[in-house]
Protein backbone atom coordinates (compact mmCIF):
# COMPACT_ATOMS: atom_id res chain seq x y z
CA UNK A 1 0.00 0.00 0.00
CA UNK A 2 1.14 3.25 -0.99
CA UNK A 3 1.03 6.01 1.55
CA UNK A 4 -0.54 9.12 0.30
CA UNK A 5 2.05 12.47 0.39
CA UNK A 6 0.83 15.31 2.71
CA UNK A 7 -0.74 18.28 1.30
CA UNK A 8 1.54 20.71 3.08
CA UNK A 9 4.33 19.17 1.28
CA UNK A 10 3.34 19.11 -2.03
CA UNK A 11 2.28 22.69 -1.49
CA UNK A 12 5.85 23.46 -0.62
CA UNK A 13 7.71 22.74 -3.89
CA UNK A 14 4.61 24.82 -5.18
CA UNK A 15 5.22 27.73 -3.52
CA UNK A 16 8.44 29.57 -2.90
CA UNK A 17 8.52 30.00 1.12
CA UNK A 18 8.69 33.34 2.11
CA UNK A 19 12.36 34.12 3.39
CA UNK A 20 11.10 36.67 5.78
CA UNK A 21 9.46 34.31 8.01
CA UNK A 22 12.48 32.57 9.27
CA UNK A 23 13.02 35.75 11.43
CA UNK A 24 9.75 35.57 13.30
CA UNK A 25 10.91 31.66 14.79
CA UNK A 26 10.49 32.03 18.26
CA UNK A 27 14.41 31.33 20.02
CA UNK A 28 15.04 27.61 20.52
CA UNK A 29 14.12 27.77 24.59
CA UNK A 30 10.97 29.68 24.25
CA UNK A 31 7.16 28.07 24.06
CA UNK A 32 6.13 31.03 22.29
CA UNK A 33 3.33 29.95 20.41
CA UNK A 34 3.90 30.61 16.54
CA UNK A 35 0.86 29.00 14.81
CA UNK A 36 1.86 27.72 11.75
CA UNK A 37 0.23 29.81 8.92
CA UNK A 38 -0.90 26.74 6.32
CA UNK A 39 -3.11 25.71 9.27
CA UNK A 40 -5.27 28.31 7.59
CA UNK A 41 -5.20 27.61 4.21
CA UNK A 42 -4.73 23.96 3.68
CA UNK A 43 -7.54 22.13 1.20
CA UNK A 44 -9.06 25.78 1.02
CA UNK A 45 -8.52 28.21 -2.11
CA UNK A 46 -9.07 31.93 -1.61
CA UNK A 47 -12.56 33.37 -3.16
CA UNK A 48 -11.03 35.99 -5.71
CA UNK A 49 -14.37 37.22 -5.51
CA UNK A 50 -14.68 38.32 -2.06
CA UNK A 51 -11.34 39.74 -2.01
CA UNK A 52 -12.33 41.57 -4.71
CA UNK A 53 -15.55 43.49 -3.41
CA UNK A 54 -12.56 45.30 -1.36
CA UNK A 55 -11.38 47.39 -3.88
CA UNK A 56 -11.28 51.11 -3.61
CA UNK A 57 -12.88 50.81 -0.32
CA UNK A 58 -11.99 52.74 2.93
CA UNK A 59 -12.05 50.88 5.88
CA UNK A 60 -12.64 53.11 8.96
CA UNK A 61 -14.34 50.86 11.49
CA UNK A 62 -14.87 47.32 11.80
CA UNK A 63 -18.42 47.40 10.42
CA UNK A 64 -16.31 48.19 6.89
CA UNK A 65 -15.56 44.30 6.56
CA UNK A 66 -18.28 41.44 6.81
CA UNK A 67 -17.26 38.09 8.55
CA UNK A 68 -16.44 36.06 5.00
CA UNK A 69 -14.05 39.36 3.87
CA UNK A 70 -12.19 38.97 7.56
CA UNK A 71 -11.67 35.41 6.80
CA UNK A 72 -10.40 35.39 3.41
CA UNK A 73 -8.35 38.47 4.49
CA UNK A 74 -6.95 36.34 7.02
CA UNK A 75 -6.42 32.82 4.84
CA UNK A 76 -4.56 35.68 2.22
CA UNK A 77 -2.78 36.87 4.83
CA UNK A 78 -1.78 33.33 5.57
CA UNK A 79 -0.74 32.38 2.10
CA UNK A 80 1.41 35.64 2.17
CA UNK A 81 2.91 35.21 5.22
CA UNK A 82 4.51 31.12 4.07
CA UNK A 83 4.71 32.15 -0.38
CA UNK A 84 7.27 34.59 -1.67
CA UNK A 85 5.72 37.39 -3.36
CA UNK A 86 7.70 40.13 -3.62
CA UNK A 87 9.12 39.03 -7.16
CA UNK A 88 5.79 39.80 -8.87
CA UNK A 89 5.96 42.93 -7.49
CA UNK A 90 2.39 44.00 -6.40
CA UNK A 91 2.13 46.96 -5.47
CA UNK A 92 4.48 48.61 -7.93
CA UNK A 93 3.34 52.02 -9.22
CA UNK A 94 1.48 52.85 -6.03
CA UNK A 95 1.90 55.63 -3.38
CA UNK A 96 0.46 55.47 0.13
CA UNK A 97 0.88 57.98 2.69
CA UNK A 98 0.86 56.88 6.06
CA UNK A 99 -0.09 59.92 8.01
CA UNK A 100 0.44 59.67 11.65
CA UNK A 101 -0.21 62.20 13.88
CA UNK A 102 -0.14 60.45 17.09
CA UNK A 103 2.66 57.94 18.15
CA UNK A 104 3.14 54.54 16.92
CA UNK A 105 5.83 51.22 17.01
CA UNK A 106 3.59 48.89 15.36
CA UNK A 107 1.04 50.20 13.36
CA UNK A 108 3.27 52.26 10.94
CA UNK A 109 6.30 50.30 10.56
CA UNK A 110 4.43 47.13 9.86
CA UNK A 111 2.21 49.24 7.34
CA UNK A 112 5.01 50.45 6.12
CA UNK A 113 7.14 47.16 5.78
CA UNK A 114 4.38 45.40 4.13
CA UNK A 115 4.17 48.14 1.75
CA UNK A 116 7.84 48.08 1.11
CA UNK A 117 8.22 44.05 0.72
CA UNK A 118 5.06 44.48 -1.98
CA UNK A 119 6.95 47.01 -3.73
CA UNK A 120 4.96 50.04 -3.81
CA UNK A 121 6.37 53.37 -2.51
CA UNK A 122 5.23 55.18 1.17
CA UNK A 123 5.42 59.27 1.77
CA UNK A 124 5.89 58.71 5.97
CA UNK A 125 4.41 61.13 8.05
CA UNK A 126 5.33 59.56 10.98
CA UNK A 127 4.73 63.05 13.15
CA UNK A 128 1.99 65.95 13.06
CA UNK A 129 4.72 68.38 14.07
CA UNK A 130 6.20 68.13 10.62
CA UNK A 131 2.46 68.90 8.73
CA UNK A 132 0.96 72.02 8.04
CA UNK A 133 -1.14 70.99 11.30
CA UNK A 134 1.42 73.05 13.15
CA UNK A 135 0.24 75.93 11.53
CA UNK A 136 -3.28 75.06 12.04
CA UNK A 137 -4.20 73.77 8.80
CA UNK A 138 -7.71 71.84 9.26
CA UNK A 139 -7.55 67.53 8.22
CA UNK A 140 -10.29 68.39 5.37
CA UNK A 141 -7.67 70.85 3.19
CA UNK A 142 -4.74 67.74 4.15
CA UNK A 143 -7.48 65.60 2.37
CA UNK A 144 -7.77 67.52 -0.61
CA UNK A 145 -4.12 67.48 -0.58
CA UNK A 146 -3.57 63.89 -0.35
CA UNK A 147 -5.65 62.81 -2.99
CA UNK A 148 -2.70 64.54 -5.64
CA UNK A 149 0.16 62.83 -3.62
CA UNK A 150 -1.28 59.34 -3.14
CA UNK A 151 -3.19 56.24 -4.15
CA UNK A 152 -4.57 55.22 -0.28
CA UNK A 153 -4.19 56.65 3.28
CA UNK A 154 -3.22 54.97 6.30
CA UNK A 155 -3.81 57.59 9.33
CA UNK A 156 -3.85 57.36 12.84
CA UNK A 157 -4.77 60.71 14.86
CA UNK A 158 -5.78 61.22 18.66
CA UNK A 159 -9.26 62.75 17.89
CA UNK A 160 -12.32 60.37 16.88
CA UNK A 161 -13.99 63.09 14.92
CA UNK A 162 -10.49 62.99 12.77
CA UNK A 163 -11.59 60.27 9.75
CA UNK A 164 -14.38 62.01 9.08
CA UNK A 165 -13.04 65.44 8.99
CA UNK A 166 -10.48 64.25 6.30
CA UNK A 167 -13.27 62.13 4.16
CA UNK A 168 -14.59 65.27 3.86
CA UNK A 169 -12.27 65.90 0.93
CA UNK A 170 -10.73 62.79 0.47
CA UNK A 171 -11.11 60.64 -2.44
CA UNK A 172 -8.83 57.99 -2.05
CA UNK A 173 -9.46 54.56 0.25
CA UNK A 174 -8.66 55.61 3.84
CA UNK A 175 -7.49 53.12 6.45
CA UNK A 176 -7.61 54.18 10.26
CA UNK A 177 -5.14 53.06 12.02
CA UNK A 178 -6.46 54.17 15.52
CA UNK A 179 -8.53 57.38 15.75
CA UNK A 180 -8.65 58.72 19.27
CA UNK A 181 -10.84 56.15 21.44
CA UNK A 182 -13.02 55.51 18.38
CA UNK A 183 -11.56 52.35 16.59
CA UNK A 184 -8.50 50.24 15.43
CA UNK A 185 -10.14 47.69 12.58
CA UNK A 186 -6.68 46.73 11.55
CA UNK A 187 -5.22 45.83 14.45
CA UNK A 188 -8.59 43.63 14.90
CA UNK A 189 -7.55 42.23 11.83
CA UNK A 190 -3.99 41.13 12.93
CA UNK A 191 -5.86 39.70 16.60
CA UNK A 192 -8.41 37.77 14.74
CA UNK A 193 -5.26 36.75 11.90
CA UNK A 194 -3.49 35.18 15.06
CA UNK A 195 -6.53 33.53 16.60
CA UNK A 196 -7.15 31.96 13.70
CA UNK A 197 -4.20 30.53 12.77
CA UNK A 198 -3.67 29.61 16.77
CA UNK A 199 -7.56 27.50 16.04
CA UNK A 200 -8.39 27.57 12.44
CA UNK A 201 -12.24 25.75 13.57
CA UNK A 202 -13.07 29.31 14.95
CA UNK A 203 -13.86 30.30 10.81
CA UNK A 204 -15.69 26.92 10.25
CA UNK A 205 -19.68 27.47 11.24
CA UNK A 206 -20.17 23.64 10.59
CA UNK A 207 -17.78 22.00 12.52
CA UNK A 208 -18.61 19.41 15.23
CA UNK A 209 -15.71 19.98 17.24
CA UNK A 210 -15.99 23.83 17.60
CA UNK A 211 -14.67 25.25 20.53
CA UNK A 212 -16.92 26.93 22.85
CA UNK A 213 -14.55 29.69 24.86
CA UNK A 214 -14.74 31.61 27.44
CA UNK A 215 -13.41 35.03 26.45
CA UNK A 216 -12.10 37.52 29.15
CA UNK A 217 -11.21 41.32 28.43
CA UNK A 218 -9.41 43.62 30.88
CA UNK A 219 -10.04 47.17 30.24
CA UNK A 220 -12.39 49.22 29.11
CA UNK A 221 -14.11 48.78 25.84
CA UNK A 222 -15.59 51.90 25.69
CA UNK A 223 -12.54 53.79 25.75
CA UNK A 224 -9.58 51.72 24.27
CA UNK A 225 -9.92 51.55 20.46
CA UNK A 226 -8.20 48.56 20.25
CA UNK A 227 -10.24 46.81 21.97
CA UNK A 228 -13.52 48.22 21.54
CA UNK A 229 -12.41 46.76 17.74
CA UNK A 230 -11.53 43.22 18.59
CA UNK A 231 -14.90 42.73 20.44
CA UNK A 232 -16.64 44.08 17.49
CA UNK A 233 -15.14 41.70 15.46
CA UNK A 234 -15.05 39.14 18.11
CA UNK A 235 -19.34 39.11 17.73
CA UNK A 236 -18.65 37.78 13.72
CA UNK A 237 -17.13 34.61 15.24
CA UNK A 238 -19.86 34.99 18.83
CA UNK A 239 -20.47 31.00 17.93
CA UNK A 240 -17.42 30.22 19.20
CA UNK A 241 -17.91 31.88 23.02
CA UNK A 242 -19.78 30.72 25.51
CA UNK A 243 -19.16 33.94 27.54
CA UNK A 244 -17.53 37.25 27.45
CA UNK A 245 -16.51 38.83 30.91
CA UNK A 246 -15.51 42.20 30.78
CA UNK A 247 -13.22 42.57 33.98
CA UNK A 248 -12.71 46.63 34.66
CA UNK A 249 -12.92 48.56 37.94
CA UNK A 250 -15.27 50.93 36.10
CA UNK A 251 -19.34 50.33 36.49
CA UNK A 252 -19.73 50.94 32.34
CA UNK A 253 -16.89 49.74 30.84
CA UNK A 254 -18.46 49.36 27.69
CA UNK A 255 -21.35 51.54 26.80
CA UNK A 256 -24.35 51.35 26.10
CA UNK A 257 -23.96 51.19 22.51
CA UNK A 258 -21.31 48.44 22.49
CA UNK A 259 -23.91 46.71 25.46
CA UNK A 260 -26.07 46.45 22.34
CA UNK A 261 -24.22 44.57 19.75
CA UNK A 262 -22.94 42.22 22.71
CA UNK A 263 -26.73 41.65 23.45
CA UNK A 264 -28.17 41.54 19.93
CA UNK A 265 -25.14 38.79 19.31
CA UNK A 266 -27.25 37.04 21.83
CA UNK A 267 -23.49 35.85 24.22
CA UNK A 268 -23.93 35.91 27.93
CA UNK A 269 -21.81 38.29 29.17
CA UNK A 270 -20.72 39.83 32.31
CA UNK A 271 -19.00 42.21 33.49
CA UNK A 272 -16.86 42.22 36.84
CA UNK A 273 -14.04 44.35 39.30
CA UNK A 274 -12.75 40.95 40.39
CA UNK A 275 -10.39 39.67 37.90
CA UNK A 276 -9.09 36.55 40.66
CA UNK A 277 -12.84 34.92 40.75
CA UNK A 278 -12.90 34.39 36.57
CA UNK A 279 -9.44 34.00 35.48
CA UNK A 280 -8.70 30.45 35.79
CA UNK A 281 -11.93 29.83 33.58
CA UNK A 282 -10.86 32.20 30.76
CA UNK A 283 -9.75 30.47 27.55
CA UNK A 284 -8.53 33.85 25.54
CA UNK A 285 -7.45 36.71 27.27
CA UNK A 286 -7.55 39.93 25.88
CA UNK A 287 -5.97 43.18 27.61
CA UNK A 288 -4.34 46.88 26.74
CA UNK A 289 -2.34 48.93 28.72
CA UNK A 290 -4.11 52.73 28.45
CA UNK A 291 -7.65 53.84 28.06
CA UNK A 292 -7.60 57.17 25.81
CA UNK A 293 -10.07 60.19 28.14
CA UNK A 294 -10.13 62.76 25.71
CA UNK A 295 -6.26 64.40 26.02
CA UNK A 296 -5.15 62.71 28.77
CA UNK A 297 -5.39 58.71 29.53
CA UNK A 298 -5.70 56.05 31.94
CA UNK A 299 -3.60 52.93 32.90
CA UNK A 300 -4.87 49.74 33.58
CA UNK A 301 -6.01 49.43 37.41
CA UNK A 302 -2.86 47.33 39.17
CA UNK A 303 -5.42 45.23 39.89
CA UNK A 304 -5.32 43.69 36.68
CA UNK A 305 -1.70 42.62 36.11
CA UNK A 306 -1.38 39.41 35.25
CA UNK A 307 2.20 37.60 36.24
CA UNK A 308 3.31 34.35 37.46
CA UNK A 309 0.73 34.20 40.11
CA UNK A 310 -2.15 34.65 37.80
CA UNK A 311 -3.69 31.11 37.74
CA UNK A 312 -4.30 30.69 34.46
CA UNK A 313 -5.91 27.83 32.54
CA UNK A 314 -3.17 25.30 31.39
CA UNK A 315 -4.38 26.46 27.45
CA UNK A 316 -5.18 30.31 28.26
CA UNK A 317 -3.52 32.35 25.26
CA UNK A 318 -3.40 36.03 26.44
CA UNK A 319 -3.30 38.55 23.49
CA UNK A 320 -2.51 42.43 23.68
CA UNK A 321 -1.92 44.63 21.32
CA UNK A 322 1.11 46.23 22.90
CA UNK A 323 2.99 48.52 23.79
CA UNK A 324 2.59 46.92 27.25
CA UNK A 325 3.20 48.72 30.61
CA UNK A 326 4.08 46.19 34.15
CA UNK A 327 0.33 44.70 33.59
CA UNK A 328 1.60 42.20 31.40
CA UNK A 329 4.73 40.82 33.18
CA UNK A 330 7.52 39.63 30.25
CA UNK A 331 7.64 36.45 31.96
CA UNK A 332 4.54 35.26 29.73
CA UNK A 333 7.01 36.00 26.33
CA UNK A 334 8.65 32.67 26.24
CA UNK A 335 5.35 30.80 27.53
CA UNK A 336 2.82 28.70 25.38
CA UNK A 337 0.25 31.69 26.90
CA UNK A 338 2.04 34.11 24.96
CA UNK A 339 0.02 34.89 21.68
CA UNK A 340 0.68 38.69 21.28
CA UNK A 341 3.73 37.99 19.55
CA UNK A 342 2.28 36.31 17.16
CA UNK A 343 -0.62 39.74 16.65
CA UNK A 344 2.28 41.75 16.08
CA UNK A 345 4.57 39.65 13.79
CA UNK A 346 1.00 38.43 11.44
CA UNK A 347 0.54 42.29 11.24
CA UNK A 348 2.85 42.63 8.45
CA UNK A 349 0.76 40.00 6.49
CA UNK A 350 -2.74 40.96 7.13
CA UNK A 351 -1.96 44.36 6.07
CA UNK A 352 -0.28 42.96 2.71
CA UNK A 353 -3.73 40.87 1.90
CA UNK A 354 -5.51 44.40 2.42
CA UNK A 355 -3.62 46.74 0.78
CA UNK A 356 -3.54 44.46 -2.22
CA UNK A 357 -7.58 43.70 -2.03
CA UNK A 358 -8.06 47.91 -1.13
CA UNK A 359 -6.13 48.40 -4.48
CA UNK A 360 -7.20 46.05 -6.64
CA UNK A 361 -3.83 44.01 -7.11
CA UNK A 362 -4.79 40.42 -6.78
CA UNK A 363 -4.20 39.88 -10.52
CA UNK A 364 -0.61 40.93 -9.23
CA UNK A 365 0.41 37.45 -7.37
CA UNK A 366 2.46 34.79 -8.80
CA UNK A 367 0.14 32.46 -11.07
CA UNK A 368 0.44 29.61 -8.10
CA UNK A 369 -1.04 30.83 -5.40
CA UNK A 370 -4.02 28.90 -4.56
CA UNK A 371 -7.14 31.13 -5.22
CA UNK A 372 -10.65 30.48 -7.39
CA UNK A 373 -12.37 32.76 -9.40
CA UNK A 374 -12.19 35.33 -12.40
N1 LIG B 1 -0.93 47.96 18.40
C1 LIG B 1 -0.67 49.24 18.11
O1 LIG B 1 -1.56 49.99 17.64
O2 LIG B 1 0.60 49.62 18.38
P1 LIG B 1 1.24 51.03 18.04
O3 LIG B 1 0.55 52.06 18.92
O4 LIG B 1 2.69 50.91 18.35
O5 LIG B 1 0.99 51.34 16.60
Amino acid sequence: MTTQKPAKETRRTAMEPNSHTEALKPPEDSHTLRPDPENLFTNSKLNREILRGLAGRSIVEVRDYTKEEVIELCKFAAILEATEVASSHPLDGKIIITAFFEASTRTRTSFESAILRLDGKVISIPDEQITGVKKGESLADIGEMFNAYGDLVIMRHTETSSTDEIRKNLRVPLINAGNGSGEHPTQALADWYALLKWNPLLASPGASDKPKLHLGILGTPGSMRAVKSFLLMSLFFGENFRKVTVVSEMADPLGPELEEEIRKAGIEFEVTNDLQTIVSDLDVIYMNSIALLGDSYKTLDSRYKLDQNTPLKKDAVIMHPLARLDELDTSFDKTCHNLYFSQAHGAVFVRQALLVSLLDRLDRLPKNIPIKGN
